[in-house]
């Protein structure tokens, strides 16, 4: 029995060889070449043309190869019923921390504004922040903003959270539910979201949540574009409500060329490359839990589908 592999990038081939090597008895098929459908358990998918996986009558599950499962929910032609399994991984958190990490101390030591400073042959040394100026906020201590948490208090950061349900984390203090959210926001001055994209969630990175943050919030948004309601984030940077935002997920990617977002002297872009399945650390749990299906065992990493993460 086999896996297919079906996502739009050009790392088909990547994902195929890596599994293939750790699984030589396991069948690996690239949803573009010929492949028997009926054989096919498993569907391994990124970001997946909708409707493709209407076509395997015998699917067990599908697996996610990133964390993120919005897209699956999002197509509204994924077969009901099936189990859905997602990357919960050390590396997938532990690069997410860091170029989180990265955001923070580059808007700390003004390193952004240093660089348009530069465009312009501008010689202009301004006061610096310490670790010790700021109190972060996490949206959502899930497997991502969980490690970021520790590594925040490693650095020294006042560091809070928020989530649904209340987390414990050594030195992290902790709020829950829409009655803590104001609290929360009220002194998050540097506000990271690392919240799954459902329902709830969609546009929560609105004009109404950053007014209540801090006058001179930064935002960095390294979950999905969905969370962000574009117009407000620039409305509120004009009226310098908020200092500035990293930004790594867009509702449209490519972040289309004539988007505002890209002018605009306050906003930093990166690709969405905060952090990207490594298939040498990814590719052991995908073969563990097809072994975990063929001997009939629960599957790892289960996706709750009434959480839609
Ligand atoms: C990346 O965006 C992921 O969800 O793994």
């Amino acid at each position: 029995m086999s896996i297919v592999i079906i996502r739009q990038d050009d790392k088909i081939e990547l994902w195929k060889n890596a599994l293939q090597e750790a699984a030589p008895d396991i069948k690996i098929y690239s949803y573009l070449e010929s492949h028997p459908v009926d054989e096919i358990e498993v569907a391994l998918v990124w970001k997946h043309p909708k409707g493709t996986l209407t076509k395997y009558p015998n699917l067990k599950y599908i697996a996610c190869s990133g964390a993120g499962v919005d897209f699956i929910f999002e197509d509204d032609t994924t077969p009901q019923n099936l189990p859905i399994t997602r990357v919960v991984d050390t590396m997938l958190a532990s690069d997410m921390s860091e170029y989180v990490i990265a955001a923070i101390f580059s808007h700390l030591k003004r390193f952004y504004e240093y660089k348009v400073n530069q465009t312009k042959s501008l010689w202009k040394p301004e006061q610096y922040k310490r670790i010790r100026d700021y109190t972060i906020g996490i949206l959502g201590l899930g497997a991502l903003g969980t490690v970021l948490a520790k590594d925040l208090v490693h650095f020294g950061f006042k560091t809070q959270g928020w989530s649904n349900s209340r987390k414990e984390i050594p030195e992290v203090q902790a709020f829950a539910g829409q009655e803590e959210l104001h609290e929360f926001l009220s002194s998050s001055e540097i506000l990271v979201c690392l919240l799954p994209l459902t329902n709830e969630t969609s546009g929560i990175l609105n004009k109404q949540l950053f007014s209540q943050l801090p006058v001179g919030a930064f935002v960095i948004n390294a979950a999905r574009g969905g969370h962000l309601v574009d117009a407000d984030l620039i409305e509120m940077l004009d009226n310098q409500h908020l200092s500035g935002a990293t930004l790594d997920v867009f509702h449209q990617e490519p972040l289309s060329s004539d988007h505002p977002f890209w002018q605009h002297e306050k906003i930093h872009i990166t690709p969405h490359y905060a952090s990207v399945s490594d298939t040498s650390s990814v590719v052991p749990q995908i073969i563990e839990n097809y072994r975990r299906m063929q001997q009939g065992r629960s599957l790892l990493n289960l996706v709750s589908t009434d959480k839609g993460y």
